[in-house]
């Protein structure tokens, strides 16, 4: 590639396993020319002829900067410093792909092929290699899923409906419309929908900055977004998706007043974070059209979309709503109606324990440094206070209800959030006191951080707690697989990729390995690390996770 395109241009492609279409292809000169589908037959033997008449030469280009060393070696620089940025020194293929360039840019190309051979079989095949394939063919089975074991077709949906314009609501509402699929917003005043617009303009500009968005563009889909404060417009919607406040009973009221307005086959989603689906269905005339479609926040960035069927929800529900997910970009996976439903139930016992150790008067900053290095985007109590700590508080406390004695709620976590109404960065005050892009230790309750924990008691405690609650998951069936399990780790929470998610974490430490810390855990700090059923079955029949 670069003896073609140059070295600038491959090596915005070579490090980052870049996908082009046909047109940009064209435009570096990777290719000689690009037909669009519909002309190939009247176009082709054109081609063919102006080749024929040698008026097709071989492409070779190359910008200046390569031509001279200083400012090569400066491409080159600069080309590893960006990828390093990107990488945290967890993903050594592209760094050693462009080093491979380097040596034998412009030299013999046998030799250039021999070197790239080598270094290529070095990495083929290790663990990590292995972990990010398996993350790919998971991705790939995951976007075949239907959803469903039945042949249903699901119903196209050209129109939409949204309850509840909030943080959520605007995400949702901008998800629609970037897909020109119109969407009815209704909220309970004008203000509240106003803020709905903004939220929603706000994504546009944040990609309009980095190019990837045109004003023209911008404005089309806005237009796709309208507003009401009753139910008009909500008669032809094919679905209607609910974010209003995470409240039972005012949920109950809603759901059961939109039911009035919408056609018979019309589709209710709920985005509801915690409230079971089934419970949330009780006063529907037709709870085998209402589900769960769970997205995260901010919906713009986060890929997954947890679909949790109630009981009574029909198979055709649930294919429109698998379809629908794929179709607004977002890769939909099926999980069981429970408490936290799957990525929740897992996270916050993560984000619990890393509070308990500050209880233990551990450091935060030495905490969030250790999960930062072993991959996560951010440590727990950097994600805590992104998240909201009330929002953290509230899952937690709904998994402690649901799953009583072996979830310990930190009592911290309560104080912070309940008495010194801390809520994280939305307010500029959490575990860190947050000043526009810098973020300082919050006196109030960082603590003297005197005890020291171990790097590997502090990755173990934190990691082999999910893997434990990952663990239940698969054993009580509110997840079908544990290929499904970590892909929606790794999209819902940013659970590193190389590490192939948690169950296969727990493969490469070994089953044996995890239940004696496990254990060890279980008799210093309590039940809560009582090893699962699943996992003690595991190590006593030699089973992994991954065939
Ligand atoms: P929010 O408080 O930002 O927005 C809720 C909106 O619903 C407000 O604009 C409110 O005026 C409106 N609303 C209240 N009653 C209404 C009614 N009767 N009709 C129409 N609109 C009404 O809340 P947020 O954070 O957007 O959450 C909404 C839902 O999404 C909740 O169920 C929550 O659990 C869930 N969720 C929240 C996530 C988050 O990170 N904030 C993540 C995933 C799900």
């Amino acid at each position: 590639m670069p003896k073609i395109i140059g070295l600038v241009e491959s090596l915005k492609l070579i490090p980052a396993g870049k996908i082009i279409d046909g047109m940009k292809a064209e435009k570096i000169g990777l290719v000689d020319t690009c037909i669009p589908e519909g002309y190939v037959k009247e176009q082709l033997p054109q081609f063919i002829g102006k080749i024929l008449a040698g008026k097709v030469k071989p492409q070779r280009r190359s910008s200046w900067m390569e031509k001279f060393p200083p400012t090569r070696a400066y491409i080159f620089k600069k080309t590893k410093e960006q990828i390093e940025k990107n990488a945290k020194g967890h993903y050594p293929a592209p760094v050693k792909a462009v080093e491979v360039i380097e040596k034998t840019y412009g030299g013999d190309l046998v030799a250039g092929l021999k070197l790239e051979r080598e270094e290529f079989a070095k990495l083929a095949v290790t663990d990590l290699s292995k972990n990010l394939i398996q993350v790919f063919f998971t991705s790939e089975a995951l976007k075949k899923d239907s959803g469903v074991k039945s042949k249903t077709e699901p119903k196209e949906v050209k129109n939409a409906a949204l309850l509840g314009a909030g943080v959520m609501g605007g995400g949702i509402a901008w998800a629609f419309s970037n897909k020109d699929i119109p969407i009815r917003m209704k909220d309970i005043n004008w203000d509240a929908i106003g803020l709905g617009y903004k939220h929603i303009a706000e994504i546009w500009q944040g990609l309009k900055k980095i190019g990837k968005a045109r004003d023209g563009d911008i404005d089309n889909k806005m237009n796709k977004v309208s507003s009401a404060l009753d139910y008009s417009g909500f008669d032809h919607a094919d679905v209607v998706v609910e974010a209003i406040v995470e409240n039972m009973d005012v949920k109950h009221k809603i759901l059961a007043e939109t039911e009035k307005h919408i056609a018979a086959d019309t589709i209710l989603a709920s985005n509801t974070s915690s409230l079971s689906i089934t419970k949330l269905s009780a006063p529907l005339a037709k709870p085998e059209r209402f589900i769960g479609m769970h997205f995260f926040n901010p919906v713009n960035r986060m890929p997954l979309v947890e679909v949790i069927p109630g009981e009574k929800t029909d198979d055709k529900t649930i294919a429109t709503i698998f379809a629908l997910s794929k179709k607004l970009g977002k890769t939909p996976i099926r999980v069981g109606d429970c408490a936290g439903f799957l990525v929740n139930r897992i996270l916050l016992p993560y984000m619990n324990e890393a509070v308990l150790m500050l209880e233990e008067n551990a450091s935060i900053e030495h905490v969030d440094k250790v999960m930062y290095k072993f991959g996560l985007p951010m440590g727990p109590f950097t994600l805590a206070d992104e998240v909201g700590i009330d929002v953290c508080y509230k899952v937690a406390k709904i998994l402690k209800d649901a799953y009583g004695e072996r979830v310990k709620l930190s009592e911290l976590l309560r104080v912070i959030y309940e008495d010194k109404k801390l809520l994280g960065k939305k307010a500029g005050k959490g575990f860190y006191i947050h000043d526009g892009k810098d973020k300082k230790l919050n006196p109030e309750v960082a603590g003297t951080g005197a005890n020291h924990l171990p790097d590997a008691e502090i990755v173990d405690r934190c990691i082999l707690i999910m893997v434990n609650e990952a663990a239940m998951c698969l054993e009580e069936g509110i997840i079908e697989k544990p290929e499904y399990l970590d892909m929606a780790m790794i999209m819902g929470t940013g659970f590193p990729p190389f590490r192939g998610g948690l169950c296969r974490y727990a493969d490469a430490v070994g089953i044996g390995a995890v239940v004696a810390r496990l254990k060890e855990f279980e008799a210093r700090y309590g039940a809560r690390f009582k090893p699962a059923v699943l996992l003690v079955k595991m190590v006593a029949s030699n089973e992994k996770f991954y065939r």
